[in-house]
Parts: C-alpha cells; structure tokens; sequence
C-alpha cells in the first residue's frame, strides 16, 4: 500500500508565528496528544535567540519532554552553529536547517547570505553529531515576498550544495507563492541533481494551493510531507507568510487516497481541540475539522 510520512510543524512554524504564547505544559500536553494521534516526526521548537521569538524560549525543555515519547523523532530548528550546538546538547534526533534561496529573505531571516548559510550548515555538519540527522531546508524555493521571483537555478544551486553535507534535503514554500506545475517541475529538477536526498515538501496555503501543490509533490514522487495543526505558521521574518498546509486536510486526502499516513483522524481532531483551548484567541483553519468526516468515510490501512 502507498504510504506517506507526515512530520508536524505546528509547535515550531505555528507557534513562531502566532500571536499568543502557549504556556509551556500545554505545549507538552499538545505534542503528547499530537504524538498518540500516530504523528512519529514532529518539528518541537527552534533554538534560536529567545529574544528574537519568545515563544521558541522553552525549547530545550520541549525537546526534553517529547524524548519520552516513544518511537517520537524529534525535530528542532536550527539557524546557526549555537541553535545546532544547543538542539544537539538538548538531544534532538534531527536538526534542520533554514537555507533561503532568496537573497532578500535570507538576510532578513538569518543575517547571512545564502553563502554563509550554506558555509553555516557545512561548519555544522563537520562537527560530530552521531546519530543525528541533518535536514537541509531550501526555504523561499518558489518565491519571495521580498524579492519576487527566485531563479530556479538559485534554488538547484542551493539544493545540491546541501546535499553534500545534509542527510537530507526539503523544498519549502515559505510564503506559499508555488502552484502545482512549478512544484512538479521544480521537484523535477531537484532530483535529478541530487537523487534520494531530496525527500520533503514544506508547504504554506498562503494562496489556498497548499493541498493541490502537496498532491503534485506526491505525484512527482515525494513521500515526505510538513503540515501544521489547524494551519498555524508562516516566517516572522518574510513578509505576507501564513499557515502551512493544515494537517488534517493532509491527512484526510491521502487517507480518502487510500495512502496510507497512519494518522488516526479521531484523535488528531483531540489534539487540534487541545491546542486551541491552550492559544483560544488565536484564528485556526481547516476544512476537516469543520465539515467532519463523511458517512462511511474509511482510512486507507
Ligand atoms: N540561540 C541563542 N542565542 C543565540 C543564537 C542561538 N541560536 N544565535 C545567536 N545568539 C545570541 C548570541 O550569543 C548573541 O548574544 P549576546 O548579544 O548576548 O552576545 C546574540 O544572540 C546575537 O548573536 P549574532 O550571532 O550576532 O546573531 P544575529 O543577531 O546576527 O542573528 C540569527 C542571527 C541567525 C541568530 C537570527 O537571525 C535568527 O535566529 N534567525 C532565525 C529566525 C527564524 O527562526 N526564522 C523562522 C524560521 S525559518
Ligand atoms: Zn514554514
């Protein structure tokens, strides 16, 4: 049976974006619930400065917790080498790295050029990090809001330089300006240059495209998918950027497929109620979790 692996970004690019801080013991409740609704990837946190983005403040302890969560990897951000040096002195399994295609929006979002980005990432990866896997994510990979069009050279370039030294490597729509052709063609590309190492979509519905462009990436090959809980997220740093692709729309396509995601839906809609009674005044969307599911509605496994 087709199977897709959906790794949660909520607590990560939800929370950096939302207006209201969710307390630290709700968080942990919310990723434990995440985590016991079938989620085996979820991005927890980000170790950037906490006066940057308070909300990401409590990420060591975060990290901490979902390590007690069985068969849970645990993903954290990393925008430098002291974000990598603490998510790997907190014990994160996978470490990704923010990689900007777009000139603009790498200064704006890492002070760095893409250049040093990627002389970042690769200061990063030589040190020992056993164990831990390495996620390169080439961020504004379809558009900008700064800067417009971004050459798809930019982003080949951007890609096969990470390859190198990265475990794996994600596209990501960051400002959600892709549409389903140019996923195709852009994760075409990508693959040809560097194989099996491109494996996720990180998609944002800024432009309501995110489902369409998560079934163009599944029909170009791509199993690995990043979507958000009640479709929280987007860049503080990026002008524009809203939610990414709502999970349990995710899951509901692919399970209605029949692909497999091994998401229970029930209890993923337990989990979307948890987290909105910890951040109630902040606006989630979704179509699942409003319309419900359809008499007889039947998951792939
Ligand atoms: N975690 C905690 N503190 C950090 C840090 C990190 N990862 N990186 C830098 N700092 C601290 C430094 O120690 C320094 O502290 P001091 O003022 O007490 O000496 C201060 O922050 C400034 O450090 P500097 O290296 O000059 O960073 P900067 O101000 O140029 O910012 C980044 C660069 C990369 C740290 C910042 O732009 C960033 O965190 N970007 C990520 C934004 C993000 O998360 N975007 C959304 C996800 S895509
Ligand atoms: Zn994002």
């Amino acid at each position: 049976m087709s199977q897709v692996h959906i790794c949660e970004v909520g607590p990560r690019d939800g929370l950096q974006n939302a207006h209201h801080l969710m307390p630290t013991e709700a968080k942990k409740a919310w990723i434990s619930a995440l985590a016991a609704a079938g989620l085996q990837e979820i991005e927890v946190g980000s170790f950037v400065p906490p006066k940057l983005i308070p909300a990401m403040a409590d990420t060591a302890e975060i990290v901490k917790h979902a390590l007690t969560i069985k068969n849970l990897k645990v993903v954290a951000l990393a925008p430098n080498m002291k974000g990598f040096q603490r998510a790997l002195e907190a014990g994160s399994h996978k470490i990704t790295f923010p990689v900007s295609a777009s000139r603009k929006h790498s200064e704006s979002n890492v002070r760095m050029t893409p250049e040093q980005m990627i002389e970042e990432v690769r200061r990063c990866a030589a040190l020992p990090h056993p164990g831990v896997e390495i996620e390169g994510a080439v961020s504004t990979a379809f558009g900008c809001t700064m800067q417009g069009d971004v050459p798809e050279d930019d982003v080949v370039r951007t890609a096969a330089a990470l390859a190198e030294f990265c475990d794996c490597v994600a596209l990501a729509d960051t400002v959600g300006y892709a549409n389903p052709a140019q996923i195709k063609r852009i994760f075409s590309r990508v693959k040809r240059e560097i194989g099996k190492k491109l494996e996720a979509a990180h998609l944002h519905d800024t432009r309501g495209l995110g489902l369409a462009n998560a079934l163009a990436a599944y029909e170009e090959g791509v199993r690995h998918f990043d979507s958000s809980l009640g479709g929280l997220g987007g860049c503080p740093f990026a002008p524009g950027a809203s939610g990414n692709v709502i999970t349990e729309d995710l899951v509901f396509m692919f399970e209605s497929m029949g692909v497999s995601t091994g998401i229970d839906l029930q209890k993923l809609l337990a989990a979307r109620e948890l987290m909105v009674k910890a951040i109630p005044e902040e606006p989630v969307y979704g179509h699942m979790a409003l319309a419900g599911l359809p008499k007889g509605f039947r998951a792939a496994a």
